[in-house]
């Protein structure tokens, strides 16, 4: 027996492979199951015990170097693998990288402007009841201005909240002023989708409350909050207009961010867009929420995400934020 071990070993010992198949043949040879070192180490119960000691250990070397040889086969193989694949390392990373999507990096910049102005984030539901959306913000029932914003309604009672002012009642309900919020969040129109309309939208609320809030105060709010998103240079304008939960109401008009007020198409050659609307917070909405108009004021506002991000974006058209087409998301980086 010892005999054939050595032969076997100086046969092995002679093996290099150069090629897998060659590998796998001395594997099925030598090493498999019903392999020669295999039936050697069956053998090896009937090696006399005086003897046991020695063939053991040969028996051991044989099966060693024969593993080595093929581990060697094996790591040749593993090395030409790698270097094939990194044989180019200026080629170009198949994989995409995702982003951020528009309106979130302009939400966030927003929230980012007012929280810098002692504003904190709230939010509520998206499905509102009839006091929340319309009721407490002064709509009277069966007043037409509640026509202003076509409704979808779920029943009588319940409904796809039209704007983010709900959220000033559900927040002035259950706090007591001061109160300094923002409110992001979608909402929702019964309106045919074009370029210029969709049937939901986002927008940010903005509510400030507290003892000697002026008219003034909000001035100063959204001229800061117009510069830091549009740049120092834009001018604001705020025009008389009508909201029920706010009296005076305004809407709130900036130097076009494209000709800077010379005219163009963006601002249809009057040399401003409009962006929000605000005013004084209504005393009967504040009566409405538990909260004394004698003692307390505020003001409220509240804007477009699509329509700032297409302002600061220069994108023309709705549609494109709902329809995931990665040509048009990929076109926007962001640090967020
Ligand atoms: N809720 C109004 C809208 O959706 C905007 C607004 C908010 C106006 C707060 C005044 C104050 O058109």
């Amino acid at each position: 027996m010892k005999d054939r071990i050595e032969n076997l070993l100086s046969e092995v010992e002679k093996f290099a492979a150069t090629s897998i198949e060659q590998a796998e043949q001395f594997r099925l040879k030598y090493m498999s199951r019903k392999g020669e070192i295999s039936v050697l180490f069956d053998e090896f119960k009937t090696v006399s015990p005086e003897m046991k000691r020695e063939v053991g250990q040969l028996l051991n070397k044989l099966k060693t170097i024969a593993q080595e040889k093929l581990d060697a086969v094996k790591g040749a193989g593993d090395a030409q693998e790698e270097k094939k694949s990194s044989d180019d390392l200026t080629r170009p990373s198949n994989s995409f990288v995702g982003g951020r999507h528009p309106l979130t990096i302009i939400r966030k910049e927003i929230l980012d402007i007012f929280s810098r102005q002692g504003f904190t984030v709230a939010d509520g539901p998206e499905i509102e009841d009839d006091w929340h959306n319309f009721s407490a913000l002064n709509f009277p029932e069966e007043h037409p201005a509640r026509d202003m914003q076509d409704t979808f309604f779920i029943d009588k009672d319940i409904a796809l909240r039209t704007h983010t002012s709900s959220v000033q009642v559900r927040v002035l309900e259950k706090t007591a002023p001061p109160v300094r919020i923002v409110m992001p969040g979608r909402v929702y129109r019964n309106e045919a989708i074009s370029a210029r309309a969709h049937c939901f939208f986002h927008q940010v609320e903005g509510l400030y409350v507290d003892k000697g809030v002026s008219f003034a105060d909000m001035k100063q709010v959204l001229l800061y909050f117009s510069r830091e998103m549009f740049g120092e240079k834009t001018e604001i304008r705020l025009r008389p207009s009508y909201f029920p939960f706010t009296e005076p109401s305004a809407e709130m008009d900036i130097s076009c961010t494209i000709c800077g007020g010379k005219g163009c198409n963006v601002c249809k050659h009057s040399g401003w867009v409009e962006i929000l609307g605000c005013g004084m917070v209504d005393p009967t909405v504040l009566q409405n929420c538990k909260v004394d108009p004698n003692v307390y004021s505020g003001f409220a506002f509240g804007m477009g995400i699509e329509r700032i991000t297409m302002l600061k974006y220069g994108v023309n058209d709705l549609r494109l934020f709902s329809e995931n087409d990665v040509r048009f998301l990929s076109q926007f980086k962001s640090a967020l």
